[in-house]
C-alpha cells in the first residue's frame, strides 16, 4: 500500500506520522511546494522509526508527483488553515485552485488513486474534487465526519465523567460550525443512551461544544488543529488498507440518499478497499432530518461560490 499525503504542514505531517506509527503501509510520499520542507518532515519522521517500532518508508518530495505515482490512497491536506475568527468557509478562495490542481495532478500519476479530501472547506473541497476528476464517487471521499465525531465522543464522555471508550456517537452534516449535525438522541453509552447520564441543558451543551469543536482549537491554538485530524485520516486510510468495512461518516457525494443530490456531505459510509463502498441511510428523526437539509443549504451555498 502507498500512500501520499499532499501537504506537509501540521495536518499532512501528522497523518503522515500516524499512518506509519499504524504499520499497515509500505509507503508513505509526503509532499509540499515549499522547497525541502516535506524532505525535511519525512526524515524527522523516519527518525522515530526505530523509536517507535514502525517499518512504513517516508519519503518527503518538492512537488514532483511523478513519485506520487501508482499511489492507492491519497490523502490532501494542502490549502491554507484557517486563523482564529475564521470559518472554514472564508478559504475557498484559495483553497479552491490549489485542491483543483494537486487532484489532477494525483490522478495524471495514479488513475486508481482513492482520494481522501481534508482542505477547507472540506464539503465543498470534496465536490469540486469530483467535479474536477470525475472520478467514480466511491474514489473521493472528504473527511469531517470522523474528525467531529471524534470531537463529540471527547465531549460526550467529558460530560458524563467516563473514558471516550465507553462511547459512541456519530456527526452527519457540513463540516461547518453551524452545519454539523451531532446525533445526540442516537448516541450511547456502552448501548445506553446517553439521556440516561445527562440532563437535556448537558446534552445542548455537548452539541454546541461539538459544533465549534475545530474553532475553539483554532483560538486556543492560534491555527487549525492537526493531531486529531491527522488521526482521524489515518484510521480511514487504514480502513482502506486493510479492507475493514468500517463505518464512518464521511463526505460522499449523494444521488437521492436522505434526499439531497450533486452534494458532498456528511453522511455514514462503509469504507474498504473501494472507498466508499456503502452509504448508510439511517433512518433519522424529524428534527435530524430538518437539520441535515438545513446543512445541506449551507455547503450549497458555499459550494455555488466556486462560480
Ligand atoms: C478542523 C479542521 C481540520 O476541524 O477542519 O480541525
Amino acid at each position: 500500500m502507498k500512500v501520499t499525503v499532499v501537504g506537509a504542514g501540521a495536518v499532512g505531517a501528522s497523518c503522515a506520522e500516524y499512518v506509519a506509527i499504524k504499520d499497515f503501509a509500505d509507503e508513505v510520499v509526503l509532499i509540499d511546494i515549499k522547497e525541502g520542507f516535506a524532505e525535511g518532515k519525512a526524515m524527522d519522521l523516519m527518525q522515530c522509526a526505530s523509536l517507535n517500532g514502525f517499518d512504513t518508508q517516508i519519503t518527503g518530495i518538492t512537488n514532483d508527483y511523478s513519485k506520487t505515482a501508482g499511489s492507492d490512497v491519497a490523502v490532501i491536506t494542502s490549502g491554507i488553515p484557517r486563523k482564529p475568527g475564521m470559518t472554514r468557509e472564508e478559504l475557498i478562495g484559495i483553497n479552491a485552485g490549489i485542491v483543483k490542481t494537486v487532484a489532477e495532478n494525483l490522478i495524471k500519476f495514479s488513475p486508481e488513486v482513492i482520494i481522501v479530501v481534508v482542505s477547507n472547506p472540506m464539503d465543498t473541497m470534496a465536490y469540486l474534487a469530483h467535479k474536477a476528476t470525475g472520478l467514480p464517487k466511491n474514489r473521493i471521499i472528504g473527511m469531517g465526519g470522523a474528525l467531529d465525531s471524534a470531537r463529540f465522543k471527547f465531549r460526550l464522555a467529558e460530560a458524563i465523567g467516563c473514558p471516550a471508550s465507553d462511547v459512541d456517537g456519530m456527526v452527519i452534516g457540513g463540516h461547518s460550525d453551524v452545519g454539523m449535525v451531532p446525533l445526540i438522541g442516537k448516541a450511547a453509552r456502552n448501548s445506553v443512551k446517553v439521556s440516561e447520564f445527562l440532563s437535556e441543558e448537558k446534552m445542548q451543551q455537548v452539541v454546541e461544544d461539538t459544533k465549534v469543536g475545530g474553532a475553539t482549537l483554532t483560538k486556543l491554538l492560534g491555527t487549525s488543529a492537526w493531531y486529531a485530524p491527522g488521526a482521524a485520516v489515518s484510521e480511514m486510510v487504514k480502513a482502506i488498507a486493510l479492507d475493514s468495512k468500517k463505518m464512518f461518516p464521511c463526505s460522499a457525494l449523494l444521488d437521492g440518499e436522505y434526499g439531497l443530490s450533486d452534494i458532498s456531505i456528511g453522511v455514514p459510509c462503509i469504507i474498504g478497499k473501494n472507498g466508499i463502498e456503502q452509504i448508510v441511510e439511517v433512518e433519522l428523526t424529524e428534527a435530524e432530518s430538518a437539520k441535515i437539509k438545513e446543512s445541506a443549504a449551507g455547503v450549497k451555498a458555499t459550494n455555488a461560490l466556486l462560480g
